[in-house]
């Protein structure tokens, strides 16, 4: 178990990160929060997993605390949703000094951050994630959001919690697809920033979990340190993701988000290789393809380019695209939006 310290400029917190660390989660929140009362957000998987778990440690330890379980699943992630949460913590007299309490995936720990961002103007917030996704990505840094009719994550905040419980041994149940998702991110800050760590997942996550996880959660504490509102280089978390969001819209979102990445890092790749940056296809590919995504891509270059522009990221007629220069570094390599059609016309997908 190891203790991974995050300093950014709103706050400064602890993540706990190791198989049983939820055994940590009450000192942790004697320290970080006091005794307040707990508005608990999960999922329904979650919920019947593991409710015994973590309702036996509040009573155990004279935690007062509700409970609300939304339907697994990103279209859980809604205003509606939101405000169904919002409304059932005021309804049971949840104060400012009190905490909300992120117990699930990404998608809880999004919409658990953003209602804590908001109710009564910003109360305080523990970040218990229980997939690989979550665990890598998601619970650390602040990030919070909800999905518009418009599109995924288009409103949401900063919102750093007082606290991250990150206990491996809850991806246990984890379906393999859905562990498969968070190998995706946790390849991409192998292949973005740290070499050894990619060395080591080449050796397969089941020999190293707990070390990439920890690993990849300090990988990313060092960039959202620097860079908490994503104006600079938190850019290169998106490595992958561009063209993966691209691939997510295209296909109504029956791919999912890290297969979707997957077929995005090999695109980049692919790209940094028609530009004569790097020659990275074969080592990335070879990496995702044993671990067992599809790698192929289904749409044209067209289909691609014109998905990526509508996507968020694209400002003032720019688009930053994220490559590899080498394993463990990449660039961010900014072009004219226009110019992405016959830059993906060059590669083959
Ligand atoms: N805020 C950020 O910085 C950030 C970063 C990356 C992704 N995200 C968001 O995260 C979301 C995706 O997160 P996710 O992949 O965790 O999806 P998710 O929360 O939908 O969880 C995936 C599935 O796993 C189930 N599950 C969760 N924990 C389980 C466990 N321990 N055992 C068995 N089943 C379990 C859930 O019920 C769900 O069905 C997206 O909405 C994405 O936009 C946010």
């Amino acid at each position: 178990m190891k203790t991974i310290k995050v300093n950014t400029p709103s706050k400064s917190y602890n993540v706990i990160s190791g198989s049983g660390a939820i055994c940590e989660l009450i000192p942790s929140l004697e320290n970080s929060v006091g005794k307040c009362r707990l508005a608990v957000l999960t999922d329904d998987n979650v919920d019947s997993l593991f409710k015994d778990k973590l309702e036996g440690l509040f009573q155990a330890a004279g935690y007062s605390y509700i409970k609300y379980v939304i339907k697994n699943g990103e279209a859980s992630k809604n205003p509606e949703t939101l405000f169904a949460f919002l409304e059932f913590m005021a309804s049971e007299g949840i104060t400012r000094s009190d905490c909300v309490v992120a117990f699930g995936g990404g998608v809880v720990g999004d919409l658990a951050g953003f209602a804590a961002s908001v109710y009564q103007r910003g109360i305080k917030l523990i970040q218990i994630p229980t997939t690989l996704l979550s665990m890598v990505d998601s619970s650390v840094g602040g990030k919070t959001a909800v999905d518009l009719k418009a599109g995924k994550n288009l409103a949401g905040s900063f919102w750093q919690p007082s606290a991250v419980i990150c206990d491996t041994d809850f991806t246990k149940t984890l379906k393999k697809e859905v562990f498969r998702d968070g190998c995706a991110e946790v390849i991409k800050y192998g292949v973005i920033l740290d070499d050894a760590l990619f060395d080591k997942l080449g050796g397969g996550i089941e020999n190293c979990l707990e070390y990439a996880v920890c690993r990849s959660i300090e990988l990313k504490r060092d960039i959202v340190e620097g860079d908490e509102r994503d104006t600079g280089m938190r850019a290169i978390l998106n490595f992958g993701h561009t063209f993966g969001h691209a691939i997510e819209k295209l296909s109504n979102f029956s791919v999912s988000h890290g297969a979707a990445v997957a077929k995005g890092m090999v695109i980049a790749a692919k790209v940094a290789r028609a530009l004569g940056i790097s020659d990275l296809t074969h080592e990335i590919s070879g990496i995702l393809l044993s671990y067992g995504f599809d790698l192929s891509c289904a749409y044209s270059a067209k289909e691609i380019a014109s998905s990526a522009m509508s996507d968020k990221k694209k400002a003032q007629g720019k688009l930053s695209l994220i490559l590899p220069e080498k394993i463990g570094k990449c660039v961010i390599y900014p072009i004219p939006a226009d110019s992405l059609l016959s830059l993906l016309e060059a590669v083959k997908l």
